[in-house]
């Protein structure tokens, strides 16, 4: 990972969550700085999810601490977190399907022009200007994630791929320093895949972004990330390159322990 200790830092301890004790995380620890791609990886029920509503505040951690730079955002509610700069998307896509591409990402900016403000003024022609700027922002944002065309129309009627690249507009959208993404290919196809893994590249790249990306796609996430993390029941049971990752024993059974729903390690060959 990069080592540059100058950059905003987040940094979890020993975090811990229990559902009616069920362990969905167990002692788990990260540091992860701008300009970090980490790849998260784990059979169903591993506890991925669950550390990504943990970050963004959507669940409130058993045990542990959560650091951003100086602050500690522990416990902090949803929007909060969304405004000190850690965006997400979602495993099952959420958005206002009745509202048009361009009002969803409108959402976003304006959590961010809110919070970089500090305070609204209402009064026009500065509030005016404003809206007009988070609407030329948004609608900047959906053509860089490729959906420019459809900014007019609901969501209900955008495909699976374009609904998936507009989450991706909406967490852009807040302006993020850290950026979750919850299986962004899931459902897709080859193509659509491997043009979606080059779009978070490209877009680490330009916003310097720290990145997590979970992904059941082995092959994806041992090319893309040269750090990975390996969860199974809610504990780190590996950590390191991709190499690492392929030869950990524990790592291999959890694999090998699991049903058919997520494909097996690929050898160095397949991911070459
Ligand atoms: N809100 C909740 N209430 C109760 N149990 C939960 C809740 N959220 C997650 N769990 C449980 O926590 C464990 C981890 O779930 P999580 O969704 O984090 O796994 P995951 O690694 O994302 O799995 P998948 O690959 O299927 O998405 C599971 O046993 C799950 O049933
Ligand atoms: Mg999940």
């Amino acid at each position: 990972m990069a080592d540059d200790s100058a950059h905003l830092l987040l940094t979890v301890t020993d975090l811990h969550k229990s559902f009616r004790g069920v362990h969905a995380l167990h002692g788990y620890r990260l540091e992860l700085r701008q300009g970090d791609l980490l790849g998260v990886i784990g059979p169903n029920g591993a506890g991925k999810t669950t550390l990504f509503n943990l970050l963004t505040g959507l669940v409130k951690p058993t045990k542990g601490r959560i650091t951003l730079g100086d602050a500690d955002i522990t416990g902090m509610r949803p929007e909060a977190v969304a405004r000190r700069g850690i965006a997400r998307t979602f495993q099952k896509i959420r958005l206002f399907q009745s509202l048009t591409a361009l009002e969803n990402v409108r959402v976003s900016a304006q959590i961010h022009e809110k919070a970089s403000l500090g305070r609204v003024l209402l009064s026009s022609p500065g509030f005016t200007r404003r809206e007009r700027a988070v609407t030329d922002r948004s609608r900047a944002l959906l053509a860089r994630v490729g959906i420019g065309d459809v900014a007019g129309e609901t969501v209900n009627r955008l495909s699976y791929n374009q609904q998936r690249r507009l989450e991706l507009a909406c967490a852009l959208g807040l302006s993020p320093k850290f950026l979750l993404l919850d299986e962004p290919t899931a459902g897709m196809n080859p193509t659509e895949t491997a043009a979606m893994i080059e779009l978070v590249q490209d877009l680490q790249r330009e916003h310097r972004l720290a990145i997590v990306l979970i992904e059941h796609n082995m092959q994806v996430i041992m090319n893309t990330c040269r750090h990975i993390q390996a969860l199974n029941y809610g504990k780190i049971i590996g950590e390191g390159a991709p190499d690492e990752i392929r030869r950990n024993p524990l790592v291999i059974e959890a694999y090998l322990g699991q049903s058919q729903q997520k494909p097996a390690l690929p050898t160095r060959q397949a991911a070459a």
